[in-house]
């Protein structure tokens, strides 16, 4: 069903506090707990809420005063491929955006296009490749479906 024809729910993000489950949420987009720890206490951790209700998560780094990073977003399986997480991104970028931030980037495996379609069809642009970035730094092999994870595409959009 195209996108138009679905309802479309009211989209907040909420700032969310250490502990309020934000781990097992993380854990969506990014199987290593290892990984979450380098930017759990740094990031701004920020609840999804669809028409009220908690949906998803995201994650974003601050990297100086003009740079953010999006580590992590994520939507219950059950509310992906809808355009809601393509309207969450609307949403970051207006947000960051008003804080003061020139540019979002982001880094997602370079192997699996529809992953890269989401952030593309948004304005992010490929800026590099970080070789075998997942090999090097997860400790177990990550999938995509069936496809290995390797790569890391960075990518980065002004806002
Ligand atoms: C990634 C995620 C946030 C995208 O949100 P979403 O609401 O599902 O995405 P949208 O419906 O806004 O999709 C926008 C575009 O992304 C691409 N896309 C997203 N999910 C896709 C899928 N499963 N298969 C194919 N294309 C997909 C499509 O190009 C789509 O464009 P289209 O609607 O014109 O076909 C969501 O699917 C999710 O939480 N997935 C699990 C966690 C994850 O992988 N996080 C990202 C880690 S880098």
């Amino acid at each position: 069903m195209p996108h138009n024809e679905l309802h479309r729910p009211d989209i907040r993000l909420r700032k969310l506090q250490p502990g309020e489950r934000t781990v097992q949420w993380l854990l969506i987009a990014d199987p290593s707990r290892e990984m979450l720890a380098h930017y759990l206490h740094e990031a701004d951790l920020l609840g999804i809420l669809l028409d009220g209700k908690r949906a998803g998560i995201a994650a974003v780094l601050p990297k100086g005063k003009q740079l953010c990073e999006l580590m992590n977003i994520a939507l219950l399986p059950e509310h992906c491929g809808q355009g809601h997480g393509t309207r969450v991104l609307k949403t970051l970028f207006r947000r960051y955006k008003r804080k003061g931030f020139s540019h979002m980037q982001v880094g997602t495996a370079a192997e699996v296009p529809s992953i890269l379609a989401f952030y593309q069809k948004s304005g992010f642009v490929r800026t590099g490749t970080r070789k075998n970035f997942f090999l090097k730094n997860y400790p177990e092999p990550i999938f995509d479906n069936t496809t290995q994870c390797r790569d890391m595409a960075r990518l980065e959009r002004a806002l």
